[in-house]
């Protein structure tokens, strides 16, 4: 493939820290890179309290042991989601309710919360699609006045700022994604980021396989026991020495991907003004880091012709999440709460172009060629 969909972010000091790593036997467990990482979260990032963990997924699923949620609570997410932010919660046995988004950003649509929530629900988990924040004043007023805890799935959006505020500060919990396909990557790895301190203490249990073992290790007592549920959540040495060179630049790893993005919205603008396509439409308050560009064709068909079109000309251009309420498994599990206006239609509509650190400025112009070639053909 001449330009794939995707290549994941290799910056040049991953190997210098890896060494660290391997070279000494001890430091698989001890090398210092997991407490630098989650410093650099602390102190440059703005959140509370941060961890690494092995994924965003293990980081959703320990979000809803935290929160404590059982078989009958409700959660109310946004349908457009990856299925994570769903099975998070399904794990434990509670009801998804899905809610509309706003169609230029592909956001949970804030206004559709209030009506959503019952009696059972429990919780509110907001995704920043394509690290785009949600209306947080809005969410966060909601959630007091209900009583609820929120759960922001920050998976795409490190270093990304809403009103000025870094994203993975909005929730009482929030949760980060650095896998191969991130911006800021590991490989597979991912975080939480623990923002309500009344949850600390439950989540050092649940982090370190339902035990005591952080109280242990900090020389309280003579050895760890069984407290209650959890699991093996902590990342590795090694991944956490991959990250750890990654965090430090990036800065420069978004503003490159932010370079990009802006290339494509500029250069496809005309087809936009032209409504042959819909360029992204974040709210003023958005301070994106470019994790993923994406436009919007007539319709599904459509989309399939120009996916097709672009694979002939040696360019990967991929979907998104197809809505969680449309399969069966997710109708089953779960409910969607008002209208869908936008979800499935705005969905359909939705393809990703490439984007990644090393994309070459002149393999994005290609892109947006083949894609006008596209349009002046039809
Ligand atoms: C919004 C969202 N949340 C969670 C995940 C899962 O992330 P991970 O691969 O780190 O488990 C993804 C995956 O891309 C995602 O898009």
């Amino acid at each position: 493939m001449k330009i794939p969909f995707f290549r994941t972010t290799i910056t040049g000091d991953e190997l210098k820290y890896t060494e660290q790593v391997l070279g000494n036997g001890d430091a698989f467990a001890n090398s210092g890179f997991v407490a630098k990482c989650e410093q650099f979260m602390v102190h440059r990032h703005g959140v509370e309290k941060f961890f690494l963990t092995k994924s965003c997924t293990h980081s959703l699923e320990l979000a809803a042991i935290i929160l404590d949620i059982k078989p009958g609570d409700e959660i109310i997410l946004p349908s457009y989601a990856f299925v994570s932010c769903a099975n998070a919660f399904a794990l434990r046995g509670a009801t998804c309710v899905f809610v509309d988004i706003h169609p230029g950003s592909m956001i949970v649509d804030e206004t559709k919360i209030e009506s959503a929530i019952t009696k059972k629900t429990k919780a509110i988990l907001t995704l920043n699609y394509a690290s785009v924040g949600c209306n947080y004043a809005v969410i966060k007023d909601i959630a007091k006045r209900h009583n609820l805890y929120i759960v922001e799935d920050n998976a795409h959006g490190i270093g990304a700022q809403h009103e000025g505020a870094f994203l993975g500060t909005f929730g009482d919990i929030s949760t980060f994604s650095f896998d191969h396909m991130k911006n800021v990557s590991c490989g597979q790895g991912g975080g939480i980021s623990i923002n309500n301190p009344a949850l600390l203490e439950k989540f050092y249990v649940h982090y370190e396989f339902g035990t005591n073992r952080r109280s242990f290790m900090a020389g309280s007592g003579d050895s760890y026991e069984w407290k209650n549920i959890g699991s093996n959540y902590p990342i590795s040495e090694l991944n956490a020495s991959m990250l750890f060179a990654q965090l430090e630049k990036m800065e420069a790893i978004n503003s490159r991907f932010m370079q990009l993005w802006n290339s494509y919205y500029a250069q496809l603008k005309q087809l936009d003004e032209k409504k042959l396509i819909t360029l992204p439409a974040p709210p003023q308050t958005a301070n994106n880091n470019g994790h993923c560009f994406f436009i919007k064709v007539k319709d599904d068909e459509k989309k399939k012709k120009l996916v097709n079109y672009l694979l002939e000309n040696d360019i990967q251009a991929r979907f998104h999440y197809t809505p969680l309420h449309s399969s069966k498994f997710g109708a089953d599990n779960g409910r969607f709460n008002g209208e869908d206006k936008y979800t499935s239609a705005e969905a359909h509509r939705l393809l990703r172009l490439p984007i990644y650190f090393d994309m070459k400025d002149a393999d994005l112009n290609f892109v947006v060629e083949v894609v006008n070639r596209f349009y002046s053909n039809r």
